[in-house]
């Protein structure tokens, strides 16, 4: 039986946060051994919102070290650049051919983005955005993309487009399917928000122990609990929800003795901090190794975006011969 192919992506915004890992990275990893997976790097796809190209390039070497640092296995799925492939910039061109404005304009991701982000008058490209990551799905013909929740709709857009496509064309694109992760929105540590670089609420995974213990001792927590003794409420804490995630066994008794105020929310953090750094050990240690050796970084880049590359040009020429476009 062959395996089904996965294509996930990520912007390149630099060094990823715990949130990455346990909203995207960790089930990439689980899914690794079971598809086969195409791991992309949406480096254009950054323009949309930003059009500072100087730290593109360090951002992606950042999140591959912290990719190949948490267990994504670049032997078995490669990393590439979607700037790499320029395969990826036609295929755009054809789909935009088959999608109206007005569907484009009714996605809630693009309209939720451009409330968060303040933007008036929102530019072609980023109107464009999910069609560009239809062309990302579609070359590696991706029938399963991991995502949460906000990308959903960008993969019923593939899946009208790759329709559209096989109708006018011919049978070339497969539909592929949304693989929601699993694990809910990891809050940041001011308590109100999902952890997000530019709300500066995160924890790192390159963060040190010292930094780790340092961020968790201002995180939020459950404003009626004031002194240690005062009863607190776990299920609106942010530090509750990380214990549920970096140390589960003890979650019944943090809860129970928090609820009753025999545990203050000090020790509490102390505790969620050492389960964290202790999560974070092995990974800090490997990126050093990486950071020590960027050379084999590009390589493991470059030898992805080779693999890569054949796969796109292959669907590019059916794509060509489908549409009698020599
Ligand atoms: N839009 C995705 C995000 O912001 C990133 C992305 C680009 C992607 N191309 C993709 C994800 C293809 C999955 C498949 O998270």
């Amino acid at each position: 039986m062959t395996k089904k192919r996965i294509l996930s992506g990520m912007r390149p915004t630099g060094k990823l946060h715990i949130g990455h890992y346990v909203g995207a990275l960790e089930n990439w990893i689980a899914l690794q051994n079971e598809y086969e997976s195409y791991h992309l790097i949406a480096d254009y796809h950054v323009l949309t919102t930003d059009l500072a190209t100087d730290e593109i390039y360090n951002n992606t070497i950042d999140m591959v070290i912290d990719w190949l640092a948490t267990g994504l296995d670049h032997e078995k799925s490669p990393f590439f650049r979607q700037s790499q492939i320029k395969e990826h910039t036609e295929l755009f061109l054809i789909f935009s051919m088959l999608i109206t404005k007005a569907r484009l304009e009714r996605n809630p991701t693009l309209k939720e983005q451009a409330r968060d982000l303040n933007i008036e008058n929102v530019i072609y490209g980023h109107l464009g955005y999910p069609v560009l990551q239809a062309a990302d799905i579609l070359l590696y013909k991706g029938e399963a993309v991991p995502v949460g929740e906000d990308q959903v709709p960008h993969v019923e857009i593939t899946r009208e487009i790759a329709r559209r496509f096989n109708n006018q064309y011919g049978n070339v694109f497969p539909e592929p399917e949304a693989l929601l992760t699993n694990f809910a929105r990891l809050p940041g540590l001011d308590g109100d928000s999902k952890m997000s670089k530019s709300l500066g609420n995160t924890i790192l995974l390159s963060d040190e122990p010292d930094v780790v213990n340092q961020k968790l001792r201002k995180a939020v927590t459950d404003p009626q609990k004031v002194r240690k003794n005062d009863p607190g409420r776990p299920e609106i804490c942010l530090v509750f929800t990380y214990h549920k995630k970096f140390n589960p066994p003890d979650v019944p008794e943090i809860e129970t003795n928090c609820r009753s105020g025999a545990l203050g929310c000090v020790e509490c953090k102390t505790r969620c901090a050492a389960k964290i750094n202790q999560f974070l050990e092995p990974i800090i240690e490997k990126r050093k190794y990486y950071e020590n050796n960027i050379d084999i970084v590009k390589n493991i880049l470059h030898e992805g975006e080779t693999k890569a590359k054949s796969v796109a040009e292959t669907t590019m020429n059916e794509v060509r011969q489908k549409m009698k476009l020599g």
